[in-house]
């Protein structure tokens, strides 16, 4: 009995034809987005850990601080949406690797796009909608810094 075995490298799938190299695109965007996250992680650390008091002075208030202010709040929803897609793309590849096109394959690539697509809108919800002293809340429930 004789067994064929496949040249080395054939493609599981049939290369596509024409349309948007969306493999090409999203391979960009790892490189891409991974030089903006540097510049956004390494400046979270820096404001967060080393400038003034450092990570002495994070706290609930020191958060309500820079979300109360529109630049910070993009700071950290860009971090956020840029490092969730980058993550979640690149897991992808890892599943591209590991597993055979069938329904493990897409079962796991969907839990990834569920996950990133939850976390990015709580995230951005969390956000834009943060209110350190909620209007009506009781008294003894809001931080020290909220006007009585
Ligand atoms: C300083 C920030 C970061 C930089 C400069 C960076 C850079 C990169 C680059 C260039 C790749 C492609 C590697 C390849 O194709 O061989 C990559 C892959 C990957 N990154 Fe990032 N990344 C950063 C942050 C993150 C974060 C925050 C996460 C998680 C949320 C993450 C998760 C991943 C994963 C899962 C892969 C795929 C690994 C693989 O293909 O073997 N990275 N990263």
């Amino acid at each position: 009995m004789t067994a064929t075995i496949e040249a080395p490298r054939t493609p599981a799938r049939p290369a596509r034809k024409g349309g948007a190299n969306l493999e090409k695109w999203g391979w960009i965007y790892m490189r891409a987005s991974g030089v903006v996250l540097l510049v956004l992680i390494f400046g979270h650390l820096f404001m967060n850990l080393m400038v003034g008091d450092g990570i002495q002075a994070i706290d609930f208030g020191f958060v309500g601080g820079k979300w109360a202010d529109g630049f910070w709040q993009w700071w950290d929803v860009l971090m956020l949406w840029l490092a969730l897609i980058h993550g979640a793309n690149g897991m992808r590849t890892l599943v591209n690797d590991y597993t055979n096109p069938g329904t493990v394959q897409n079962v796991l690539k969907g839990a990834l796009f569920a996950a990133a697509a939850v976390l990015i809108i709580l995230g951005t919800l969390v956000v834009f909608t943060f209110e350190p002293c909620p209007a009506g809340a009781p008294a003894d429930l809001l931080p020290s810094f909220c006007a009585a």
